[in-house]
């Protein structure tokens, strides 16, 4: 090639592929597969080799390697970046907005604001020259900020040049319509993010390296844009989404509304979730909605910005003190709050694993009032090195139960207590033990009563027996009438009708539902057993080789390890179960009491596992898509484009794809990893939590 051909081609490749990161990580959409992209980016590093002196700032091959910086540059923002004043509830925006309306021109256009989520970032201010991205700071005090402009160009969806695909002479894929002009000189605002899945598995990937673990997507954002070697940020997967213009020095938007199209046509990435409304009532509705829709996206959002649309407007209402009147932050109640540990509490469950627990001062989180937390398991406990008396962080996301995030170490008094592990089970009194390879900690002991409750209980979950939870269970085992979930059958009126609470109509409709399991399916009652390992996927995978329970508990080790998704440690397990002669009794009860222990049609082992099923991936897989969609395919599932009603499950990757995501999250749509996948066909590595299994048996 001649040297201008050169130039030429790599000026081509950069445009191509700074636009096929667009449709990827901005707009999940893209167009060229991930060989085509990795082709054109090799190429494009190829002639860079060649012509070294050619590189420029905004080659996607920039977006990693740089050295580290020594500190941080300091840099003055062109304009104030300000925050806003709070407020917490509907009556407050109402408020708000008596308060500040009258600071408006009269001659102002009637009220209308725009809604955008509060993102739980850190504000980063983009400069660009020409179209070009030359630099980015923090917000540091709102005047100074540091520059972070080699971090900032790891994130993917920082566009380096704008508009994105304009200097594409042919026009390879750009929107028709998005033509759009520049100021030569144009400072950008947005937010730094972390998506909730990034976080965590940074957070694993920490620990496993023992590092330090984040507090929270915010933390880890932060910290990574903070990181002063620029090829450790771009391990850690940082998003951007943009919001305003703070200088321009050519025509732009006269309204927020206006201003986020328009930064959404020159390729920045923006909320899709902004709104724009010309009633405060229509507001406040939306605010409202949004406490409950903010689990269904995939990253932090703690509130909600409202905004007077007109930025004319906006900016004659002025300031009080040093944030604008023409805004303000909804706040949604909080989710960690701190406390103090009055004592740990020591959990059973069925398989005799210990767990512990935290036992709190009351108090408020997410508008509920919490009084114990879990603590995860001993290990994380001596990790975090929580001590009784520290006061502590909790922390309750969505709907799942409260936990401790960590110890407040400022607050210590050293009267504080280091835990010591028990050395006796709190529900039979039994020495523990803890396996050297393990974490846990165990109680052996086959009659402990809370681990027979808790069997029970499983094993009423399992067989779905309406009305027997926990408690019911527990006092079951405490006053002795069972001992094992095949004792139910076997429970009389009698005797129920002794129990506090228990009235004829709840015996009646208790017994009822008991004997309403006992054509469950085999693989229902063969997880019902609680053999370790043997949940809802296992379980149907051993009953398409065995027909029955008889002929299973014949089975030695090789065959059931020759059943292509079942791991040695599970066939052992299920050898060593059926080994026991009290599990034999067990079974024997079982088969007295006229529970189904065989399959009515004895299936032939089939392929069809995902009969029915329709999926949808998103994401990076750790094999092609095509493999997986295939694989999916073989098992008589079918893979589509795009999440739907219909939908059954979303396979999904790293980096999922927003769009597909958060419609899965808005539709409940189950969200599963290539492990669950795994495990669904009968090729899984590990077991999974109870619930996980159960949701996958037939009912
Ligand atoms: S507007 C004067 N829009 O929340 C304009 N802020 O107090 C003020 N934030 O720390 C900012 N998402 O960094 C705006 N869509 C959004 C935002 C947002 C997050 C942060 C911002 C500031 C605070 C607002």
């Amino acid at each position: 090639m001649a040297q201008n051909e050169i130039a030429e081609r790599i000026a081509q490749l950069r445009d191509e592929i700074n636009y096929h990161n667009y449709r990827y990580y901005t707009l999940n959409d893209p167009t060229v597969s991930d060989a085509e992209y990795d082709a054109l980016l090799d190429e494009l590093r190829a002639l860079e080799a060649e012509r070294p002196e050619t590189v420029t700032p905004d080659s996607p091959t920039q977006r990693v390697g740089a050295q580290p910086a020594e500190g941080f540059v300091k840099v003055e923002h062109p304009a104030p970046i300000l925050s806003l004043d709070k407020a917490t509830s509907g009556d407050e925006i109402r408020a708000w907005w008596e308060r500040v309306s009258k600071f408006a021109p009269e001659d102002a256009p009637s009220p209308a604001w725009v809604v955008e989520p509060k993102l739980d970032g850190l504000t980063v201010v983009l400069h660009y020259e020409d179209g070009l991205f030359i630099l980015g700071a923090t917000r540091g005090n709102g005047y100074v900020g540091e520059d972070v402009t080699t971090n900032l160009r790891t994130i993917r969806t920082l566009p380096l040049r704008v508009p994105i695909g304009g200097g594409d002479p042919s026009g390879f894929g750009r929107p028709k319509g998005s033509e759009v002009t520049i100021p030569s000189r144009l400072v950008v605002r947005g937010e730094a993010i972390m998506l909730i899945e990034d976080f965590e598995k940074l957070n694993r990937r920490q620990t496993e390296a023992e590092k330090k673990v984040f507090a929270n997507p915010r933390n880890a954002a932060a910290g990574t844009l903070r990181q002063l070697d620029p090829r450790v940020t771009a391990t850690r997967p940082i998003t951007l989404l943009c919001y305003a213009i703070i200088e321009a020095d050519g025509p732009v938007p006269a309204t927020q509304w206006e201003t986020l199209n328009y930064l959404r046509k020159l390729g920045f990435p923006v909320s899709e979730h902004g709104a724009r409304f010309e009633s405060l009532d229509e507001v406040i509705a939306y605010c409202e909605e949004w406490i409950e829709k903010r689990d269904t996206v995939p990253y932090e959002v703690d509130g909600l910005v409202i905004k007077v649309d007109n930025l004319t407007t906006r900016a004659a209402m002025g300031m009080v003190g040093r944030a604008p009147r023409g805004g303000v932050a909804f706040k949604f109640p909080g989710r960690e709050a701190t406390t103090r540990l009055l004592e740990i509490g020591v959990n059973v469950g069925r398989t005799g694993a210990l767990t512990p627990f935290a036992m709190l001062e009351p108090v408020q989180l997410g508008g509920v009032t919490i009084q114990k937390a879990t603590l995860h398991n001993f290990e994380d406990l001596e990790r975090k090195d929580i001590r009784i008396g520290d006061t502590v962080t909790v922390r309750r996301a969505g709907d799942v139960i409260p936990y401790v995030v960590g110890p407040v170490r400022e607050k210590r008094t050293g009267e504080e207590k280091v835990y010591k592990l028990p050395q006796v089970c709190p529900s039979c009194g039994e020495p523990v033990i803890s396996p050297e390879e393990e974490v846990a900690v165990y109680c052996v002991n086959v009659a402990c009563p809370e681990q027979r409750a808790r069997r029970v209980s499983y094993f009423a979950a399992v067989m779905d027996i309406e009305g027997l939870g926990e408690r019911t269970a527990r006092l079951l085992v405490e006053r002795g009438l069972v001992q094992d979930g095949a004792d139910l059958y076997y429970l009389k009126r009698e005797d129920l009708l002794e129990l506090e609470g228990f009235a004829e109509k709840s015996v009646d409709n208790l017994l009822a539902a008991i004997r309403a399991t006992q054509e469950r399916p085999l693989a229902r009652t063969l997880a019902a057993l609680g053999i370790r390992g043997v949940g809802g996927a296992i379980a149907q995978l051993l009953t398409q080789h065995y027909a029955s329970l008889d002929t299973l508990a014949q089975a030695d080790q090789e065959k059931l390890e020759a059943i292509e998704g079942m791991g040695p440690h599970t066939a052992r397990a299920v050898v060593e179960w059926f080994a026991r002669p009290r599990h034999r009794e067990f079974i024997e009860k079982l088969r007295q009491a006229g529970v189904k222990l065989e399959q009515e049609i004895a299936t032939a082992p089939t392929e069809s596992l995902l009969d029915g099923l329709t999926f949808v991936i998103t994401g990076t897989l750790s094999r092609p898509r095509k493999e997986v969609a295939e694989t999916i395919k073989q098992h008589g599932g079918k893979v589509v484009g795009s999440v739907s009603g219909k939908t059954d499950y979303l396979l999904a990757g790293e980096s999922p794809g927003g769009s597909k995501y958060r419609k899965a999250r808005q539709l409940e749509t189950p969200i599963i990893d290539e492990a669950r996948l795994m495990e669904m066909i009968g090729q899984g590595q590990k077991d999974n939590s109870d619930e996980e299994q159960l949701a996958l048996l037939p009912k």
